[in-house]
């Protein structure tokens, strides 16, 4: 997908680093009239880019709006194909629910839905998540590898060591990966990933990677039940992060360690999953759609099912389960 005009002025601006551009500058670069600058300055302006205009100077780029409209993601893109076709949405309903329907219709690989609020917001084991406007990611990304559907759960895995990287590249915090892909920072959670699959019995359609990341969200966002067990990158830091630069970066390192599982097999994943992990080495309590049981978390498996050693030192893989980390 070409970058477009818009697109075009806002890296320019940018990388004028508060140096004025005129616009007769601005018109041959982009190969459009005067009129047409003035016209697309006009309308960044009315969506939140602050943009100064210095008498015979030119115009300066003073402040981007804190959105993840596709413009401002595009800005930070350093991917060959993830996120090159980006549908955002103000408010939606689930990007998971749309992504669901948009693979179905047949996008491309890479296509990343992202919306600045969901209505109705989808967690993992039919629960609700929290999604408020302005302050997280909420975004949905479909893949479509040519594997076949026992190497996908796997997938879930990749998402969490590349938001874990993503976040520790944008910020100061370093979270912790509670198995299969919860990321906490000191004990809260701070992202979310629901995977779900389409697929043949022998190929898989597409893999839709639902990612929840609580970036600016101040207290007042995690009153009552909330409060206890979810946190934000602001929260821990006391930073405002910029989403945009944090989605790109998350984006960046799912194409990296996708790559990286598909070409060399989920080994080198492990390792770096392995490296953030906080279940591992734990007491911890597994609760699945049958039973609910304890035991020593011994490891992951290669398909990427958790290690449960229980008190008669039976050794159990668990695909799917809610986990709680106990305190021995
Ligand atoms: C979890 O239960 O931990 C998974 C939460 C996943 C939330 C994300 S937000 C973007 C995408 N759209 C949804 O409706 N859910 C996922």
């Amino acid at each position: 997908m070409s970058i477009s005009i818009k697109e075009r002025i806002i890296s320019r601006l940018q990388a004028a680093k508060g140096d004025p551009i005129s616009g007769q500058a601005l018109a041959e670069e982009l190969e459009i009239s005067r009129t047409m600058v003035w016209k697309y300055l006009k309308g960044l302006g009315e969506e939140g880019y602050e943009i100064e205009a210095i008498k015979k100077k030119g115009y300066i780029l003073k402040q981007m709006p804190d959105t993840l409209a596709s413009e401002r993601i595009s800005l930070h893109l350093e991917t060959k194909e993830l996120g090159k076709n980006i549908i955002y949405y103000p408010v939606c309903d689930s990007t998971q629910t749309i992504a669901t329907n948009k693979a179905r219709e047949g996008v491309a690989h890479g296509t990343l839905v992202v919306s600045e609020e969901q209505t109705a917001g989808r967690g993992r084991l039919d629960r609700s998540w929290e999604s408020s406007a302005g302050k997280g990611i909420w975004m949905s990304l479909i893949l479509r590898p040519n594997i076949s559907p026992q190497f996908a759960a796997q997938f879930t895995l990749v998402a969490a060591v590349a938001i874990a990287r993503a976040i520790e590249d944008t910020t100061t915090c370093v979270p912790s990966i509670k198995w299969p892909n919860d990321l906490l920072i000191n004990g809260k959670k701070v992202t979310g990933i629901l995977t779900e699959l389409q697929s043949d019995m022998d190929r898989v359609q597409a893999i839709i990677i639902g990612m929840g990341i609580n970036v600016n969200q101040t207290s007042e966002s995690f009153e009552g039940p909330l409060e206890s067990i979810a946190t934000s990158l602001k929260l821990e830091t006391g930073e405002h992060v910029d989403r945009a630069l944090l989605a790109a970066k998350v984006l960046f390192y799912l194409e990296k360690y996708s790559d990286m599982y598909i070409t060399l097999g989920f080994e080198p994943i492990k390792l770096i999953w392995e490296s953030y992990n906080c279940t591992i080495g734990n007491r911890i309590r597994a609760t699945t759609l049958r039973d609910t049981i304890e035991g020593l978390a011994i490891g992951i498996t290669n398909d990427g099912a958790l290690q449960l050693q229980l008190d008669n030192g039976e050794i159990k893989g668990i695909y799917s389960a809610d986990i709680d980390l106990l305190k021995i």
